[in-house]
């Protein structure tokens, strides 16, 4: 019983950093296919969690306050940039919960920049689009024609242990 929760709970957060959603009765059947075959589960098309980068909270004085927000290239654990290089934006929205977002517009490829107060918009300087910092969903095109899409939003676990996020990118 008490290895079937560990097990559950190793799903859970496995799944929650790929940003898949488990249901109980999927998550029995895959503790039942583990205790059938003696594997662990690891979906060969998902990234593995633990090549996922972990950012070390304590190294971004900005992020130790609720709304703290900053932009950074983040590295993976063989220092190499994530995102194709270009920075993230990471936001603490509340005490144990952040926020993660490519730093790219993906209506016409421009950089973003930052709100000026926390909590303030994200503001793309290429057609004004603005866009909410909670969320990263757009919230006004500004002078943009066409479709302005949201910008991408990464799932990330905080482990307030650590003081670590994990990013799942
Ligand atoms: S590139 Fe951002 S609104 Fe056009």
């Amino acid at each position: 019983m008490g290895m079937n929760n560990d097990r559950r709970e190793f799903l859970i957060k496995s799944a929650k950093i790929a940003g898949i959603s488990l249901c109980g009765c999927v998550l029995s059947s895959i503790i039942a296919a583990c205790d059938n075959d003696g594997e662990t589960v690891a979906p060969p098309e998902q990234p593995k969690p633990e090549n996922y980068p972990v950012l070390k909270i304590s190294d971004y004085p900005t992020l130790s306050s609720v709304g703290g927000m900053i932009m950074v290239i983040v590295r993976d654990k063989n220092n190499k940039p994530v995102n194709n290089g270009n920075p993230l934006i990471i936001f603490r929205i509340e005490q144990n919960k952040f926020v993660v977002l490519d730093s790219i517009c993906r209506h016409a490829g421009a950089q973003v920049v930052l709100p000026s107060s926390p909590g303030g918009d994200i503001f793309c300087p290429a057609h004004s689009a603005k866009f909410y910092s909670s969320d990263g969903s757009l919230k006004d095109k500004g002078s943009a024609s066409g479709d302005v899409p949201s910008l991408l939003k990464y799932n990330s676990v905080f482990d307030p242990i650590e003081n670590t996020l994990t990013i799942a990118i």
